[in-house]
């Protein structure tokens, strides 16, 4: 699909549908052209709202006001219905608002989001038959905007869109396809682009790295784990080395703490923290950040079989501390454990692991949010604020030194679970912050997307299963982290 910004004027643009929005019900507004037909057909224009006129091929959609997240909704909702039509061409004017010349970025990524569709394993397929999208410079609220400003923002819209429809890719992909092995050929194929390259360490690294924890998660699993280091240097001087850390579960059956069937089924979906980071190097390699970016996934499987890590079992970390197991489902924060002290030997300015850590986060927050974690507030605010900017929904989730406690083990230095039963998502990453040293505490976040990562109905602009979590808040973040450097 081609999304392009024209100065032509609306009118003058010749494509086979239109799409209008009603902003906050003006249905006298000039771009609305069949007032009577919708008062007719009942449209109420309330926000998601969206009513094909086949006759005219004309598409109206119900938008609340011009913030981003309405505009992505809206947008959306438009190829979802232009998904049930043959169009090829369609063009819209641009909503921007006077003070939010973004808003236009929101646009074109409702309409990227909203266009993918997971049908690997569908026999029979009805692709989008739309492959023109036509915005119009000429402006909701006549105010102009450059042809060229709005290049650069469409091109970086796409960029983040498809990060996050690759992410949606990957997560959806069934666990027999989608190995800890295949995962590092994806993130091999992510050379091809400009200034990014790739490691690929094998259980015979992990063994010399005495990585224990991640090693003992995957022993029962056929297949062998991966840890998969990406790296994009910038052309121009990096201001900062940003490290991302993914937890890469490509199946999470919960080994011998086994899961109960109907809590094993969408655990394909436990590698969404990988995916994320996979997605976020990678877009931000394309949008060609002044950054110098790592991501660093723990990829394996969690299995049963007689040679399975169990529940009593000691391990020892890369970093020397110790593990009592007391619990193999909470193998998440294990692998990740090994995977930070790793990344702290980068020297990161700023450390970011993301996981589907647990599924007390869901509880806590909804399953819609994402839980930010961390010790530095004011690096908890940033990421907050460009989570909203991107249409993310984000809540903050606080340590406090009673909940440490709750980790403390009789026979090891800690033990992998907490001894109570609340507060599992702070008490999970409270593990994670043992195996983060002293000068880089400040410098970490960790977000817990186990609610958004997977879900298993249509919500918003996110279709049924993967939404790509974290994907669009953290490369937000990024481009802000950029504009203020240019300040
Ligand atoms: N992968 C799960 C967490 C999860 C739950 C992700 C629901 C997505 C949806 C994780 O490995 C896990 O099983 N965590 C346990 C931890 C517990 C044993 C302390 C959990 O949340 O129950
Ligand atoms: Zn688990
Ligand atoms: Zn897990």
């Amino acid at each position: 699909m081609n999304i392009k910004t024209t100065n032509e004027t609306l009118e003058n643009i010749d494509t086979q549908a239109v799409i209008t929005f009603i902003i906050n019900k003006d249905f006298d507004h000039i771009w609305v052209k069949h007032k009577k037909v919708l008062e007719n057909a009942n449209f109420k224009a309330e926000s998601e709202d969206g009513i094909l006129l086949a006759e005219n091929g004309y598409i109206y959609i119900g938008c609340a006001n011009l913030q981003s997240d309405e505009l992505r909704l809206a947008a959306a909702k438009a190829i979802k219905i232009l998904k049930q039509t043959s169009y090829k061409s369609v063009k819209i004017g641009s909503y921007i608002e006077k003070t939010a010349v973004e808003s236009i970025g929101a646009l074109i990524e409702g309409f990227v989001l909203g266009s993918y569709e997971f049908t690997k394993y569908k026999s029979k397929t009805e692709p989008l038959k739309l492959e023109e999208i036509i915005i119009s410079t000429e402006s909701y609220n006549q105010n102009t905007t450059s042809l060229e400003a709005l290049n650069s923002i469409n091109n970086s819209a796409q960029i983040i869109a498809n990060a996050v429809n690759y992410t949606k890719e990957i997560v959806n992909t069934a666990p027999y396809d989608y190995t800890p092995v295949k995962m590092a050929e994806d993130a091999l194929k992510l050379t091809s682009i400009e200034g990014v390259t790739c490691k690929v360490f094998d259980e015979k690294f992990l063994e010399e790295e005495k990585m224990g924890a991640f090693l003992a998660v995957n022993r029962a699993s056929i297949h062998p784990p991966r840890l998969i280091h990406l790296t994009y240097m910038p052309k121009e001087k990096s201001k900062k080395r940003v490290v991302f850390v993914g937890k890469g579960l490509t199946y999470d059956s919960g080994g011998l703490s086994l899961k109960p069937s109907d809590y094993m089924i969408s655990m394909k979906a436990d590698k969404s923290g990988g995916a994320a980071v996979m997605a976020i190097l990678k877009g931000a390699a394309e949008l060609n950040l002044p950054f110098e970016i790592h991501a660093i996934i723990g990829a394996t499987e969690n299995m049963i079989g007689g040679n399975a890590y169990k529940p009593d079992d000691v391990l020892t970390a890369k970093n020397g501390k110790t593990i009592e197991v007391r619990n193999t489902d909470a193998e998440g924060r294990l692998v990740l454990a090994d995977c930070l002290v790793y990344a702290q030997e980068l020297k990161p300015d700023i450390l970011i692991d993301m996981a589907t850590l647990t599924g007390a986060c869901v509880v806590a927050l909804g399953e819609y949010t994402t839980g930010i974690m961390g010790h530095n507030d004011k690096l908890k605010h940033e990421l907050y604020r460009a989570a909203i900017q991107s249409g993310e929904l984000v809540n903050a989730l606080s340590f406090n030194r009673y909940l440490k406690k709750l980790l403390k083990s009789a026979v090891a230095d800690i033990s992998n679970v907490s001894s109570s039963r609340y507060g599992g998502a702070i008490t999970a990453a409270l593990f994670l912050d043992n195996f983060i040293e002293e000068e880089y505490k400040d410098k970490w976040l960790h977000l817990d997307i186990a609610g958004p990562a997977y879900i298993e109905k249509d919500w918003g602009y996110n279709q049924s299963g993967a939404s790509g979590a974290g994907v669009r808040m953290n490369l937000y973040w990024l481009m802000l982290q950029n504009q203020e450097k240019d300040k």
